[in-house]
């Protein structure tokens, strides 16, 4: 079964105007067709600007890091679903690891968030990923299954074409330690046989710590089709290397 590549951009809490000016003016100069999928996921307040210059370059789609699990209403700094699917976001990265160990996101409330922005059309990346700590008790499947069958409980089979998952190793993010590609692969495995619709067809995307240097090596594997990038996606000569590779990468 042959699934796109994608390469996503996680900018997190980063970037001023003027280095997103200076990013695409880099990507600019890299001229290069894409034979993947680009997405990057500014902060939210950087949405309508990058999507602007995003329709002006033709090539990268926009989405949003976190939504809420409510459409509107009194959720005072809250980003509502349907506001995204208003203005035309593409996607919404949820549960990734800093919402669920910083800001104590449940399974159940992401599980509400999923279903939410699957509503409105917009596509969704649900993180999932055990920490060291459950890696060393060898409870990684344990982990894993869990944040699947909770995080995705009532996925109507009607959107799953529209679900993306990325696995992250808690103790590969931003921390320059990425799991081999062995221990991808064994995971994303894992979790596409935890898919109970549209299996064969998801995309999952590897997160943590990826970097020109070793996406090759992740992108080999039958399972990995694609990587979240979070330092490596803010500088545009990076993103591009990145978006290189997987171009070149076919499966
Ligand atoms: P990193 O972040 O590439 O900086 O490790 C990945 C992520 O958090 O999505």
């Amino acid at each position: 079964m042959k699934r796109e590549i994608h390469i996503v951009g996680n900018w997190k809490m980063n970037q001023t105007m003027h280095e997103i000016s200076n990013f695409f003016v880099e990507m600019s100069k890299m001229k290069m067709e894409l034979k993947c999928k680009a997405w990057i996921a500014p902060q939210a307040l950087h949405i309508p600007i990058l999507k602007e210059i995003a329709f002006t370059t033709g090539s990268i789609q926009v989405g949003a890091q976190n939504c809420c699990e409510q459409d509107a209403g009194a959720f005072t700094g809250e980003i509502s679903p349907l506001a995204l699917a208003d203005m035309g976001v593409e996607f919404v990265i949820i549960g990734h690891s800093e919402r669920r160990t910083i800001y104590k996101e449940s399974n159940e409330l992401l599980n509400k968030k999923v279903l939410k922005a699957l509503s409105h059309g917009l596509k969704v990346i649900y993180c999932v990923g055990e920490t060291l700590e459950e890696r060393e008790a060898d409870l990684t499947l344990k982990v894993l299954a869990e944040q699947m069958s909770l995080g995705l409980k009532n996925l109507p089979e009607d959107k799953a074409a529209n679900l993306l998952i990325a696995y992250e190793p808690v103790w590969a993010i931003g921390t320059g330690k990425t799991a081999t590609a062995e221990q991808a692969e064994e995971a994303h495995a894992f979790i596409r046989s935890q898919l109970t619709t549209h299996a064969e067809r998801t995309v999952i995307l590897y997160g943590g710590s990826v970097k020109p240097d070793n996406i090759d090596s992740l992108l080999v594997k039958e399972n990995i089709d694609g990587a979240l990038v979070g330092g490596a996606s803010l500088k545009a000569q990076d993103f591009r290397a990145l978006c290189g590779s997987a171009s070149v990468i076919r499966k």
